[in-house]
């Protein structure tokens, strides 16, 4: 290797043929891409780090005096094993959650009451909670196996997360090897990954010195630097970590939260000195406090407290929503406020054609945010705020939350000011736009609507947008931008497009790769991207379609109540969305959806046009079934259950958690279909009905046993 090397680097470049500058190119490429390979896959590396340099430098001094020979695997096509196109996806087995938000004391007690009821405890069992700051980076899950980093990935939408591990490996405070033996045979820990005020300032010194971006704050810094393609400079900024919990693992050192905290460090990780316990509400309160008033002191930024349930048995009882555990929660920083100017108001078409106005500000820093756009909710709001472009106006932004408009300062009011007229037409298509009357109330909605549907342009870019956002398809390198030029370009006009446009490209006397902003590489990673996602998972592609009301968590329902396409396509995709038909009862009957969702999800598979959409796209993506959750053998997965009466050890809400924990489908009314009715203590219908339709009726001590958990 070092003679090739002193070989290589010994003619000058101006002086090399074309054949030697071939051979010379070929032979760095791979040079290059095995060092890589080498230096993640055996974590070592065969050479210093600055001879690795001089192959990088070397090859691009000759790929700069041949352009003509730069190979398509060129080590600067960042192509390579150390400088991969794309991170490739690690699935989260125990889904890395959100947090639910408190924004006030009446909301954390109640958090607390939540718990007291869902366990089903006495008035005065004390219940000990882990109090801890709530860092402002980014989370990622670490998986150690028989103590030994193994590989690392981002929480990505909770399921499905980036591998980084090479960019995590590079932190220094992590160790490869956690030290103890109570180390269990695998663990994920999961945790913050961050930058301290101190880093974050030299590294935009840097930033600027070279005359590169800099970073508008810590969070987006550290963001930027783990999700390099290029590890190396991941490796260069001084990003830290701090472990708060985990995720897959095969035994735990400790029943308690505070106790595997304990441990963590113990076996050499990061872990926050600010963690406390306390039972009482007063002591946890104070605690926050406390926090927000050592704030400025701590060295890094936090949006917030986390409070969380210390006994881990408890907290497997509590389990989790879609979105978020039962047994913790964020109280988070006080919103912050600030004036500026409103310049504009631009109304933005969504993809159901709501008419939403946003406010055009003057750029104004807000917590350390620069703030140019904020929301105006709807007609009413700006009538009500007599709210006037050229106003000035208060601002609000709390945590992660779109920033709102508050109020006007009437007195700043410029005299010659008018009053805002919100359109009654579609900007984007011309259309009316109208304010539905709710039947029942009689009412007007709040949210004004084109009726444009298919012709109004917006509304199809939206749905386009949504189609492909992070939480549908997830195609990566289509942001707004790139649709906005494909919709307008004519090339991709509805989802079904978006897969045959590598093939019309090809066709093309106008192709992708030729136009402004494209390249022959970009064109071939954006089709590898759609490639790649021609298989989707069911939840995901009911999410895609966009349906009125149905948001990821109801499409995770909808997905596992039906288990494949097929089966909801057959039960849905009949008759009319009143309240008799047989596809309206049927979704209706499915625990959590209500009949808002019952009749979108319905009027959605009566409209021909949707039909005809989905039938187009059917033809080039395949859905996977579902794969229930829960795989141990449970004498209740596949079951459908429903409750009724007071139960005396669980609670209610429990009970169905459990019964959904161990596979089972819960029903909110019986039917012939129904499997189980656990009854409490009734004087309920429902009884009388089970009796009728056959069904085997449990009590409390029977479905008990029948779980087994
Ligand atoms: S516990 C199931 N503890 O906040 C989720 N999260 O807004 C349990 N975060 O995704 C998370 N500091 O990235 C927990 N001390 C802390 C945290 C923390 C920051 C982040 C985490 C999570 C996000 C939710």
């Amino acid at each position: 290797m070092t003679v090739n090397l002193i070989t290589a680097l010994s003619k000058k470049v101006e002086e090399l043929s074309d054949a030697e500058a071939t051979a010379e190119l070929k032979w760095l490429a791979s040079e290059i891409k095995r060092h890589n390979y080498i230096y993640h896959n055996y974590d070592r590396s065969e050479i210093a780090d600055a001879d690795y340099d001089r192959l990088f430098k070397r090859n691009s001094a000759i790929e700069r005096q041949f352009p003509l020979l730069v190979r398509q695997d060129s080590p600067n096509n960042r192509v390579g094993a150390r400088t991969i196109s794309t991170f490739n996806k690690v699935e989260h087995l125990i889904p890395m959650l959100s947090l639910d938000n408190a924004f006030s004391k009446t909301e954390m007690s109640d958090f607390g009451c939540r718990i007291r009821r869902f366990l089903n405890l006495r008035d005065d069992e004390p219940i000990t909670f882990v109090a801890e700051p709530k860092i402002d980076g980014l989370s990622v899950s670490i998986r150690y196996e028989n103590g030994r980093f193994v590989r690392a990935a981002t929480r990505g939408d909770g399921l499905f997360g980036e591998d980084v591990t090479d960019n995590v490996r590079t932190l220094k405070e992590l160790p490869v090897q956690l030290n103890g033996n109570d180390v269990p045979k695998v663990i994920e820990i999961r945790g913050e990954v961050y930058l301290s005020h101190d880093d974050f300032e030299v590294l935009n010194q840097r930033q600027k010195d070279e005359n590169w971006k800099t970073f508008s704050n810590p969070r987006n810094a550290a963001a930027g630097s783990l999700r390099q393609l290029d590890a190396k400079i991941t490796a260069s900024r001084p990003l830290r970590f701090f472990a708060y919990g985990w995720g897959e693992a095969t035994s735990l050192p400790s029943d308690t939260h505070t106790g595997v905290v304990a441990a963590f460090k113990r076996w050499g990780l990061p872990t926050n000195l600010l963690i406390e316990k306390h039972d009482k509400v007063e002591a946890l309160i104070k605690y926050y406090s406390d926090i927000i008033q050592q704030r400025v002191l701590l060295g890094y930024d936090i949006d917030g407290v986390v409070y969380k349930v210390d006994r881990i048995d408890w907290q497997y009882r509590l389990g989790a929503s879609a979105r978020a555990p039962r047994w913790a929660i964020a109280y988070k920083l006080p919103a912050e406020q600030a004036i500026t100017t409103l310049d504009d108001i631009e109304i933005q078409v969504g993809r159901t054609g709501a008419l939403t106005p946003v406010a055009k500000l003057r750029p104004v820093t807000v917590g350390g945010v620069v703030i140019s756009n904020a929301t105006l909710h709807n007609e009413d709001e700006i009538i009500r705020k007599d709210i006037r472009i050229g106003d000035m106006v208060r601002i609000q932004r709390a945590g992660d939350v779109i920033p709102r408009v508050l109020g006007t300062i009437k007195n700043s009011r410029h005299k010659n000011s008018e009053a805002y007229i919100f359109p009654s037409i579609c900007p984007a298509c011309g259309s009316k736009a109208v304010r539905e009357i709710d039947k029942k109330t009689g009412k007007a909605d709040s949210i004004r609507r084109c009726t444009g549907g298919l012709i109004c342009p917006a509304q199809a870019k939206e749905r386009l947008k949504h189609f492909v956002s992070r939480n549908a398809f997830d195609i990566e390198g289509l942001g707004s931008k790139q649709i906005e030029f494909l919709f307008e370009d004519g090339r991709v006009r509805n989802p079904a497009e978006l897969f045959k446009l590598e093939y019309n490209n090809s066709k093309s006397s106008q192709p992708l790769e030729d136009q402004k902003g494209y390249g022959l590489l970009s064109v071939e990673k954006l089709f590898a991207a759609i490639r790649a996602r021609r298989t989707i998972s069911l939840e995901r592609f009911i999410y895609s379609l966009g349906i009125r009301h149905v948001g990821e968590t109801t499409a995770r329902t909808l997905a596992h109540a039906f288990g494949d396409w097929c089966t909801l396509q057959k039960k849905v995709a009949v008759a009319d969305a009143n309240v008799n038909d047989e596809a309206y009862t049927c979704i209706m009957n499915i625990e959590g959806i209500g009949p808002s969702v019952a009749s979108a999800v319905t009027d959605f598979f009566k409209e021909e046009h949707n039909l005809f959409f989905l039938k187009e796209l059917l033809s080039h993506v395949n859905i996977n079934s579902v794969i229930p959750p829960f795989q141990h053998k449970s004498d209740i997965a596949g079951k459908t259950v429903a409750f009724t009466g007071t139960l005396q050890n669980l609670s209610r809400n429990e009970a169905k958690a459990q019964a959904i924990r161990q596979g089972a489908k819960v029903v909110s009314s019986i039917s012939k279909n129904t499997d189980y009715l656990v009854a409490g203590i009734t004087t309920g219908s429902k009884l009388s009905k089970a009796e009728r339709f056959g069904i085997t009726v449990l009590n409390e001590s029977e479905w008990i046993s029948l779980l087994n958990e």
